[in-house]
């Protein structure tokens, strides 16, 4: 089992994130921390929390990182999470932050970070802990174009600079970007699936997939949403569904107009080293059998 710590801002499809990343077999949930962007940290924090009571989630510190006041209401709603009615949290937050704890995990084994929110914790944690050397996947970027600016995904436009720590510390990092999250549709046969299970949290999956469904077709004229994040946690849980190129990448400081853009230079024109593993292709079907296995898995639990 690989030993993960989840850092991210639920926000509907970091939700798909922690239920894959709790359910899948062959991953290890050590921790998992939270960071503002799709909502304020209060928010993010306490959606966190009642998403592991409704999915039965027991044992797993839920700490929280960093604020901003940075948000995307008008994909995630006024919570981060409209579209269905969670429980009250039954755990208790970690008394320790989000840092502290990827810190004292790292200390004793190494593990994975996967990080679907804004890079605010794990370039804090880089910059404490230099010697510790987590790998890092996250959900992120683009090979082209944005989705919060024109060129500018929203994970890296939140906190560019925390996202030029990471790509430039040397560590093995994995990109999941817009190019293959835009591959991870949530079309209709995924709500008949969800449906079909009747179970409580299938059915509030369901709930919450189709207002964020309502918010990108408003939005992006998408009515098939992308699920992003959870294909950073299937990169790790079974890295066969991707396809990968290694590259440079940079991340846009200074753009008038491309801040938090990120450069990928995929047919080495820079002659630059590559420093990222790209994800570029998503095996969409294997992709939705196991993410839908894993809620029907805690459904069933
Ligand atoms: C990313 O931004 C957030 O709104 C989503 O949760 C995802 O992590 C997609 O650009
Ligand atoms: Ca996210």
């Amino acid at each position: 089992m690989i030993p993960v710590v989840l850092d991210c801002d639920p926000g509907h499809d970091d939700v798909f994130a922690i239920l894959l990343a709790a359910a899948h077999p062959g991953i290890d949930l050590r921790a998992i921390t939270t960071v503002a962007g799709n909502g304020t940290l209060d928010q993010v924090t306490r959606n966190a929390l009642r998403v592991c009571t409704l999915a039965g989630i027991t044992g797993i510190p839920v700490a929280a990182g960093a604020a901003s006041d940075k948000t995307a209401p008008r994909i995630h709603g006024a919570s981060a999470l409209d579209g269905a009615d969670l429980p009250e949290p039954a755990d208790l937050l970690s008394s320790d932050g989000a840092v502290a704890v990827m810190e004292r995990l790292l200390e004793q084994a190494p593990l994975t970070i996967v990080a679907t929110g804004p890079l605010t914790n794990v370039a804090a944690l880089l910059e404490r802990r230099p010697d510790l050397r987590p790998e890092i996947v996250l959900m992120g970027g683009s090979c082209g174009r944005g989705n919060w600016r024109p060129l500018a995904e929203f994970n890296i436009w939140a906190d560019p600079e925390a996202a030029d720590r990471v790509f430039t510390s040397g560590l093995p990092v994995t990109m999941c970007g817009l190019d293959v999250t835009h591959q991870a549709l949530a079309t209709p046969d995924v709500f008949e699936r969800l449906r079909a299970m009747a179970t409580p949290l299938a059915d509030t999956m369901a709930d919450l997939l189709r207002f964020f469904a309502s918010t990108y077709d408003e939005v992006f004229g998408m009515p098939d949403p992308p699920v992003h994040d959870p294909v950073a946690v299937a990169a790790v849980a079974k890295p066969s569904l991707l396809k990968f190129v290694d590259a440079p990448v940079a991340v846009e400081l200074d753009g008038t107009h491309t801040r938090g853009a990120t450069v990928v230079d995929l047919h080495g024109i820079t002659g630059r080293p590559a420093n990222v593993r790209v994800a570029v292709e998503l095996d969409r079907p294997g992709f939705w059998d196991m993410m839908l296995s894993a809620i029907e898995r805690l459904g069933r639990a």
